[in-house]
């Protein structure tokens, strides 16, 4: 039986020049032609401008027509920005066996270093990536359970947690505005338990074989990710085609997940989105997932429904939605209406 620190990509990608069979995709789910055409490409927001309702209007209709948008000018400082992503890739790079010690302090498993995806035994064919998650609340409960190395790792990290939680609720804040719901409504619990997940995707033999990470929509309010400057991967299906999201520097991306789909009554659609993976470089991209306490009830908010457009989704605790997440995977949403 192989150990965890043996298992992660990153501690044997180098000694292969194929692809493991085990991590060869299905014919269906291989990377294949992706859109580049202006057209079709993910909006980018500015969030400098002094025209708040046009920062609105941008915002909802990205979220409407992409379920993904970028942001620049956003407040997060630049240096901030590269210290977190230097400090993850250096996490990444450390000798295998320091990475899972440095995950395994909580008994509770908070913070988790995985391969593949979250549950290995289950995929039926493997991702070429390495994770590391844990939760970041502002309230800093959890952060003894964090890595301890890299030496800044804690120092960092809980900067840029706090910073992120800040540009979430500003995100959240301008489309409450533009859906007419009110301007506090994702402060509280609802955004009350946020994670970090950071993906590391080694460089691959062949990248037209492999996935970094399945096709998914993500499990949350919204998701913030900083990517690699360099290092393309994330990708967006769009009307049936898949479109890449192109890496801007000190730029976030934002997507809208499952539960803003439910509460907004499928007004906003989390949209399904992938990474796949390069030969020559390794990639790494930090997302920020906002995720609402366990006992948050998530339904569609009274303010959008009414008799012409009644709910169609269930009402649920955010414990009960990830519970049927884990269970049924992409089928949920036959789950929750
Ligand atoms: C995710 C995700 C994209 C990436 O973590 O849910 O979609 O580029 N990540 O790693
Ligand atoms: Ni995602």
């Amino acid at each position: 039986m192989e150990t965890l620190d043996q298992m992660l990509v990153s501690s044997w990608y180098n000694v292969h020049s194929s692809v493991p069979p085990s991590f060869v995709q299905l014919p269906e789910n291989r990377p294949g032609r992706v859109v580049s055409s202006l057209h079709k490409a993910i909006p980018v927001i500015d969030f400098g401008g002094h025209d708040l309702g046009d920062t609105t209007k941008q915002v909802l209709e990205a979220s409407e027509e992409y379920g993904f948008f970028q942001v620049i000018n956003h407040g997060v400082s630049k240096d901030l920005m590269d210290e977190t992503m230097n400090i993850f890739k250096e996490f990444h790079a450390m000798p295998p066996k320091e990475k899972v010690n440095e995950c395994s302090k909580d008994p509770n498993g908070s913070c988790k270093l995985y391969t593949s995806s979250e549950n290995y035994k289950k995929d039926a064919i493997h991702y070429w990536k390495d994770s590391l998650t844990h939760p970041c609340p502002p309230s800093g409960e959890y952060m003894e359970y964090w890595p301890q190395k890299p030496s800044k790792y804690r120092d960092v990290v809980g900067k840029y947690t706090r910073e992120l939680k800040k540009l979430a609720l500003k995100i959240l804040e301008l489309l409450c505005e533009g859906l007419g719901l009110n301007l506090g409504y994702f402060c509280g619990g609802l955004s009350e338990n946020p994670s970090v997940l950071v993906h590391h995707y080694p460089p691959c033999p062949d990248p037209s074989l492999t996935l970094g990470l399945a096709k998914h929509r993500d499990p949350t309010i919204i998701t913030i990710l900083l990517q690699d400057k360099e290092v393309q991967g994330l990708q967006v299906l769009k009307d049936g085609e898949w479109i890449g999201v192109e890496p801007i520097p000190n730029a976030f991306v934002v997507n809208i997940g499952l539960l803003l789909q439910i509460i907004t009554n499928g007004r906003l659609v989390g949209a399904e989105h992938r990474a796949v993976t390069n030969s020559s470089s390794a990639r790494t991209s930090v997302a920020y997932f906002v995720y609402p306490s366990f006992e948050s009830i998530i339904e569609p908010a009274q303010a959008l429904i009414n008799e012409s457009t009644p709910a169609i989704y269930k009402s649920m605790t955010f414990g009960e939605f990830r519970r049927n997440f884990f269970q049924k995977g992409p089928k949920i949403e036959e789950e929750l209406q």
